[in-house]
């Protein structure tokens, strides 16, 4: 193994190094890596991360305080992110009068979480590469990193070019190569997606991973003025240039935990461009889970790959999923319904969508696999008042997916630079990320965090539990495995609420909530 010079120099340093450490452990006890402000106008609208700082959670805090405290972790439009302290319960103010009470209770639960995550489109990766590696690194820990970062556990891999790409591309363009003898991995995949995904999940391996393309090969699809859908004679085809990539990707050592069957079939008619769209209708998707992509996947033996189905917009949810869920053939393979957080407004994730969906195929997981925030507003005056509401959104819409049966929420790109691209058909979108690279420099937006209060605490396979909420204070709650009740909360109001947290175990826990605040509780 390779030393270089001064790590070797500082391994032969001995008890010195060893005394340095502990000096460095003892004196950084209990402090947090705080925020860099980025402000404008007054208003915090990031914080700032470069290659050597980055505000984080201390890797020598304990998860959780002693019985009878729980920690509490703060951020406001105000400008706090993740700020930090502890309360106790049974203290009980007789002059506190609250406002609300929530009532928590770990009898019922209800679905175990998988995790949280984003995107290693083209896009993002191009503009993580062009920051210095030091720089690289602090971008993937604060996402991936399971102490001081987000603990992100799930990665999703376009397979070929998606709209966030530098170009058009599928991983075989000659056409009609039945044989796919020219298949191949591009340099967009070497370069922009493997690496960092490898390094995330060199960050915290228990980082999972799944792959979706938004087309085929042009020289596979029909085309009607842009619309295009996938011709019968290369169904199999198909689902072996799918079971190529699987391979591709294994010999980087990624292997894909699912699979998805395309990227938003539903915009095939809304954009009309089959160079980042391809069309299925629901029955003949079907036939092709059940007599290809299913039967080629199952036979592998090197896979062991799951089939998620959908991964679209919720509109059309009932009507697409349905019939290949009822269809007996393609049922059987499927493991999962992705959906996509757009369209909320039309279609939100309520007892009318991803519960009924959920009551009718309970065997079937449902993950939020896309969500972003359009147009940029960074570098525009309405990044003051924009940048929070877009934080909140983010907030507000994880919770709501908790609450209604998902097992996790996938951010779209995790990072894009300034003006949100590039991307192929000027769809231009925020991330929660910005990335500066004249400055060798990022700015997490209150998205980050948004994202981090949940992710951060509510690890693979905790239980979501019982919790009463008001139409000011949203709430949900969860059990961890080492049975740690995590309490997840937004203050809606401009005004501060009063809230009594009522734990049918632990007793009362009276907390004051800022004025549009994000809020997690941790206590055993
Ligand atoms: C990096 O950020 C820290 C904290 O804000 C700052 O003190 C330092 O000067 C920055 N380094 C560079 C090279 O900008
Ligand atoms: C700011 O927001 C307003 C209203 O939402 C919008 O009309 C305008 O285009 C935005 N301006 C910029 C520069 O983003
Ligand atoms: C605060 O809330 C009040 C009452 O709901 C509302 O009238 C007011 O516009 C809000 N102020 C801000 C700054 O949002």
């Amino acid at each position: 193994m390779y030393l270089p010079p001064v790590q070797f120099l500082l391994a032969n340093m001995g008890y010195t190094w060893t005394a340095l450490l502990l000096f460095t452990f003892l004196f950084n006890k209990g402090i947090a890596n705080d925020c860099a402000p980025y402000r404008v106008e007054n208003v915090l609208v990031a914080c700032v991360c470069n290659a050597t700082y980055c505000d984080g959670i201390p890797e020598n805090r304990p998860e959780v305080p002693k019985i009878g405290r729980s920690h509490w972790y703060q951020s406001n439009r105000d400008g706090l992110r993740l700020k930090w302290s502890e309360v106790n319960f049974n203290e009980n103010n007789q002059d506190f009068s609250a406002d609300v009470t929530l009532e928590i209770d770990d009898v019922n639960k209800y679905q175990k979480i998988f995790g949280f995550g984003g995107a290693f489109s083209g896009a993002t990766g191009f503009h993580i590469a062009s920051l210095s590696s030091a720089t690289q690194e602090q971008l993937m820990r604060t996402y991936y990193h399971p102490k001081t970062g987000s603990r992100y556990t799930l990665g999703r891999i376009p397979i070929g070019s998606s709209d966030f790409s530098l170009r058009h591309y599928t991983y075989d363009d000659t056409p009609n190569d039945v044989q796919l003898n020219n298949f191949a991995l591009t340099h967009d995949d070497e370069r922009y997606k493997i690496p960092f995904a490898k390094r995330a999940h060199s960050i915290n391996p228990d980082t999972k991973f799944f792959g979706a393309a938004w087309t085929a090969p042009e020289w596979m699809k029909t085309d009607n003025g842009g619309l295009s859908f996938l011709k019968q004679e290369y169904y199999q085809t198909y689902a072996n240039y799918l079971m190529k990539f699987l391979d591709s990707y294994a010999k980087h050592d990624i292997r894909m935990w699912a699979l998805s069957t395309g990227n938003e079939p539903s915009a095939a008619e809304i954009f009309k461009n089959s160079d980042v769209t391809m069309g299925w209708t629901p029955e003949t998707m079907a036939n092709w889970i059940a007599n290809n992509l299913g039967p080629t996947l199952t036979s592998s033996r090197s896979h062991d790959t799951k089939i998620m189905i959908f991964d679209d917009d919720k509109t059309t949810l009932s009507e697409f999923a349905k019939p290949i869920l009822r269809h007996e053939n393609s049922e059987r393979y499927v493991a999962g319904i992705g959906v996509h957080w757009y369209k909320d407004d039309e279609s939100p994730p309520t007892k009318y969508t991803l519960s009924k969906i959920h009551n009718d195929y309970p065997q079937k997981f449902i993950l939020m696999t896309e969500a972003s925030n359009g147009p940029p507003v960074w570098n525009t005056p309405n990044v003051t008042t924009e940048s929070w509401l877009r934080g909140e959104k983010y907030f507000l819409s994880i919770l709501e997916y908790m609450k209604h049966w998902s097992i996790g929420w996938v951010d779209w790109n995790l990072a894009l630079d300034q003006t949100g691209g590039p991307n192929l058909v000027n769809l231009h979108s925020d991330a929660a990320i910005i990335v500066n690279k004249e400055k060798d420099e990022f700015y997490k937006q209150p998205m980050y965090y948004a994202i981090k209060h949940f992710s951060r605490f509510i690890p693979r396979d905790s239980q979501r539990i019982s919790i009463t909420e008001t139409s000011t204070v949203r709430a949900t709650a969860f059990l961890t495995p080492l049975k740690e009740t995590v309490v997840v909360l937004y203050n809606k109001a401009n005004t501060t609420q009063r809230v009594v947290l009522h734990d049918l175990r632990r007793g009362n826990m009276q907390v004051e909530l800022s004025p549009q605040s994000m809020n997690t509780f941790k206590y055993k």
